[in-house]
């Protein structure tokens, strides 16, 4: 989806959107596909060059919903930020001009609260609403307010707002519950300007936070062990702009490397890190697809139906939550019986109704999802519910026998970037819909 087609969602993202994806599945997906940078990593480094005096330089930045999203929560702040060109984001925090970060803002988009931390750290007072729960789980920020309190920031949570006011933060022990990727970024992010050393137990170990961790020592923050679970934070004056490389989305790669195992296909996937997808590679393997690694780019084919086997979520280096509805849509056409267990949101099955619309056969309960494999799906019309959810319906619409129509792809354009453009690189049968005004234009 294009930039142009970005502006226009934007503007009316808020009334209903009507616009689909119409797919004909069966094409056998080959060739190459080039990788976005991370949305994942991007959101956090852009609310972490907030702390920088100067101008910062992102490149290989995806130009999706949610940056865009990111970007208009930065100038909400005074901050200069703005799309260079594709691929290009520039950000000026040398000034922090407002401390308030809106409702609407928040509300679209929940990894706009991390701007709490950096802006409170600059200004000594920040406000940001509360992000709401969403469709995968209630998504709590306790870990955050924890964290940022033991900085030594007063904190009052009503009328739906966080406010911090803190006249200078000091290092602390910071200890997480469950090692969330968010609260491990922002506390980190938060630290770099507090006085003293902060160690962070029980972090995140996802990529996104060594990318991170690496950005902010670019900017002169010092940051050990980003990557283990004991993240050591030693607190400086100042930090100042930097230019910064963006890591491959790994999210995206095993994507669409799940297509290309759908679709019995054989694809060449540039822009990744081997480490990074090694979790769900094994995955694959162990499905029976054979999958080449190389330094920069993996490829990825299958000539079987796929085997079975169990899914279970963890935080990283475990299978990544955000590929579980992706691989649920690959184990509805395995062969045999698959376990699918959903270890980190509550309820992240929402796309299992809209499979089981295309013949599959799945029995859900709890966190657990049972999957029998079936021999083949058929398109049919379904709606995607969330961002993953999406990618699991055009996964399964691509390896479905006719045609499929998905609503709801607004969600899907908030993570994944010329996703349309990109599989019709590869051969798929794949377009968008024009929404009912353009239909009603185009039949007149
Ligand atoms: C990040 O979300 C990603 N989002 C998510 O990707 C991803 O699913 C998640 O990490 C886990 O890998 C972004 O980076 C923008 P968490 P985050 O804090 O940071 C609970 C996608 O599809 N928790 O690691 O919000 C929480 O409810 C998105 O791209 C608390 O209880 O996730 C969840 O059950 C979806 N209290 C668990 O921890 C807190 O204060 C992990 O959440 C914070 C989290």
């Amino acid at each position: 989806m294009s930039a142009r087609q970005h502006q226009r969602k934007d503007t009316d993202r808020r009334s209903a959107y009507l616009d689909k994806l119409l797919l004909t599945g069966g094409a056998q997906l080959r060739g190459t596909v080039e990788i976005s940078g991370s949305k994942n990593g991007c959101l956090a480094i852009m609310a972490g060059a907030l702390l920088g005096k100067g101008e910062t330089v992102l490149r290989g930045v995806p130009s999706i919903g949610d940056v865009h999203t990111m970007i208009d929560v930065l100038r909400a702040l005074g901050v200069k930020s703005a799309m260079e060109r594709p691929g290009i984001l520039r950000i000026d925090a040398t000034e922090i001009d407002g401390t308030e970060a809106p409702y609407e803002l928040v509300r679209r988009m929940r990894a706009s609260f991390s701007v709490l931390g950096p802006v409170l750290a600059r200004k000594g007072y920040a406000k940001v609403a509360m992000p709401g729960g969403c469709d995968i789980g209630a998504r709590p920020i306790d870990f955050h307010v924890k964290g940022i309190q033991a900085l030594g920031a007063m904190i009052n949570m009503d009328h739906g707002f966080v406010e911090a006011e803190a006249s200078s933060l000091m290092g602390t022990q910071v200890y997480l519950n469950f090692p969330s990727a968010g609260a491990t970024q922002h506390i980190m992010t938060t630290a770099c300007l507090a006085e003293g050393v902060t160690t962070i137990h029980n972090a995140a170990a996802e990529p996104e936070v060594v990318a991170l961790a690496r950005f902010l020592k670019q900017m002169g923050a010092r940051i050990e062990g980003a990557g283990t679970t004991t993240v050591r934070v030693e607190g400086v004056d100042e930090l100042h702009g930097t230019d910064f490389d963006m890591l491959p989305d790994r999210m995206e790669a095993g994507t669409y490397a799940v297509a290309a195992v759908m679709t019995r296909g054989d694809v060449r996937i540039e822009n990744i890190v081997p480490e990074d997808v090694e979790p769900f590679v094994l995955k694959l393997r162990e499905i029976g697809a054979v999958v080449d690694i190389h330094e920069h780019a993996m490829r990825v084919r299958a000539k079987e139906r796929p085997l079975a086997t169990d899914i279970m979520t963890m935080p990283h280096p475990g299978f990544p939550t955000d590929l579980q509805q992706p691989f649920a849509a690959l184990l509805s056409i395995a062969e045999g019986t698959s376990v699918v267990t959903e270890n980190v949101y509550e309820r992240r099955f929402k796309y299992v109704n809209e499979l089981v619309r295309m013949g599959a056969d799945i029995k859900q309960e709890g966190r657990t999802a049972i999957i029998n494999g079936v021999p083949k799906l058929t398109g049919a019309q379904t709606s995607a519910s969330d961002l993953r959810a999406g990618a699991a319906l055009v996964c399964a619409g691509l390896a479905a026998e006719g045609r499929s129509e998905i609503s709801g792809i607004e969600h899907i354009e908030r993570g994944y970037e010329n996703m349309i453009d990109k599989l019709k690189g590869l051969g798929a049968d794949v377009a968008l819909a024009p929404d009912e005004q353009e239909r009603e234009a185009v039949c007149v």
